[in-house]
C-alpha cells in the first residue's frame, strides 16, 4: 500500500469517527440528522438524477451494422485494440427510476484510436445486456474522432438500447471535457427531444491510467422496483466504501434511517450474488459492515447493495483488483 493511500485512509477513518461520536451526541434527533449528514457526504457517482434518457439529434448515424455479435467478458475491445482502455458501466432504469431493468440488450458500436469505424466487420461493435439487477458494464477503448463537413465530431458512443418488450431507444453517449461539443450539431442541443444534456458525462481515471465512466440509462420500460432518491433519503445509503478499488478487504458505511430489516449484498457484473454481509433488523443508526472476499472472488467490478425492507435503496460499484 502506498504512503498516499495509507494516509487517506487514516483521514476516513478520522473523519468517519468524527461523524460517529456526532451521532452518537445526537441520539434524540438521529434521523434526521443523521439523514442530513450523510446526504452530504454522498458519494457521486450514484443515479444523483432521474433524466430519462434522450434521442440524438443524428439517430443511430451512418455507419451501423445490424446483428453485431455477443460482447464476450464484458470486452468489446479486444486486448491489444489500440487506445486508452474505457470501462463504462451503469444500470438501466424505467422513466421515474422506480424500478431497474433486467434483460436490456445494449447494442454498442464506435469509432477505433484513429476515429475509423469497422464497416466491414464487427471491430468496437456489440451487443450486451443488462444483468438480473439492471447492471451492464463494458470495456473498450475511448473513441477517436473523426470529420464530418470540416469540423469534428466530439468523441461519442453509439447505443440501441432495447428493454423486454418495450420499444428500442437509439442514441450517442458524448464526454465531458471535448472541446468539440460544443459545436456538434447533435452534443450541443441543450433542450427538446434530442436535449443532449444528461448524454455527455464525466470520465475519471483509476489505479490502472483506465478511463472510466458511469452511464445509468432511463428509458421506457418495465422491471423490478428500487430505491429512488427519496426512498434512499429517508430509508438508508451507503456513504462510503473504502478502500476502492481494494485486494482483499472492504469496508462499508451506511445509515439506516428507520427501524427496518436490512441487508447488504454484493453482486458481481453477471448479477449472480457473491456475498451477503448483513441481514438484520436494525434500529436508525450509522453502522459498518466488511467483506473479505473468498480466494475465488476473481478481479473485476462488483456492485454492493443495501436492501431495506427487501427494497434495493442504494447501490456502489467497486473494483476488487
Ligand atoms: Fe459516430
Amino acid at each position: 500500500m502506498t504512503f498516499e493511500k495509507q494516509k487517506s485512509m487514516k483521514k476516513d477513518r478520522r473523519q468517519f469517527l468524527k461523524n460517529t461520536s456526532l451521532a452518537a451526541l445526537a441520539t434524540v434527533t438521529l434521523p434526521s440528522t443523521l439523514r442530513a449528514e450523510l446526504n452530504s457526504e454522498i458519494a457521486s457517482e450514484t443515479l444523483a438524477n432521474c433524466n430519462p434518457t434522450t434521442l440524438d439529434y443524428y439517430g443511430q448515424g451512418p455507419f451501423y451494422s445490424a446483428n453485431s455479435p455477443l460482447i464476450i467478458n464484458n470486452q468489446l475491445a479486444v486486448g491489444n485494440e489500440p487506445g486508452t482502455r474505457f470501462i463504462i458501466s451503469g444500470r438501466v432504469h424505467n422513466l421515474d427510476c422506480t424500478e431497474y431493468i433486467a434483460g436490456a440488450i445494449i447494442d454498442i458500436w464506435h469509432a477505433d484510436d484513429a476515429g475509423q469505424y469497422d464497416n466491414t466487420g464487427f471491430n468496437l461493435r456489440g451487443k450486451t445486456t443488462s444483468n438480473s439487477q439492471g447492471f451492464y458494464l463494458f470495456e473498450s477503448i475511448y473513441p477517436g474522432k473523426y470529420l464530418n463537413g470540416s469540423s469534428y465530431r466530439p468523441a461519442h458512443i453509439h447505443f440501441k438500447i432495447t428493454p423486454p418488450s418495450y420499444p428500442v431507444l437509439t442514441t450517442q453517449l458524448y464526454f465531458q471535457g471535448d472541446s468539440d461539443n460544443s459545436t456538434d450539431a447533435a452534443a450541443s442541443i441543450s433542450s427538446g427531444t434530442y436535449d443532449a444534456t444528461h448524454r455527455i458525462i464525466p470520465v475519471t481515471t483509476n489505479s490502472f491510467g483506465q478511463k472510466e465512466a458511469t452511464w445509468d440509462i432511463i428509458l421506457d420500460g418495465e422491471g423490478n422496483p428500487v430505491g429512488i432518491e427519496e426512498m434512499r433519503s429517508t430509508m438508508g445509503m451507503i456513504y462510503k466504501i473504502y478502500p476502492n478499488p481494494f485486494s482483499d478487504f472492504i469496508q462499508i458505511n451506511y445509515g439506516v434511517f428507520q427501524k427496518a430489516k436490512v441487508s447488504i449484498q454484493v453482486f458481481d457484473i453477471q448479477g449472480n450474488l457473491v456475498a451477503k454481509l448483513q441481514d438484520l433488523n436494525l434500529k436508525p443508526e450509522k453502522y459498518t459492515a466488511e467483506w473479505k472476499p473468498d480466494s475465488n472472488i476473481i478481479s473485476g467490478h462488483y456492485f454492493v447493495a443495501l436492501k431495506i425492507n427487501d427494497v434495493q435503496v442504494h447501490y456502489l460499484k467497486v473494483i476488487k483488483n
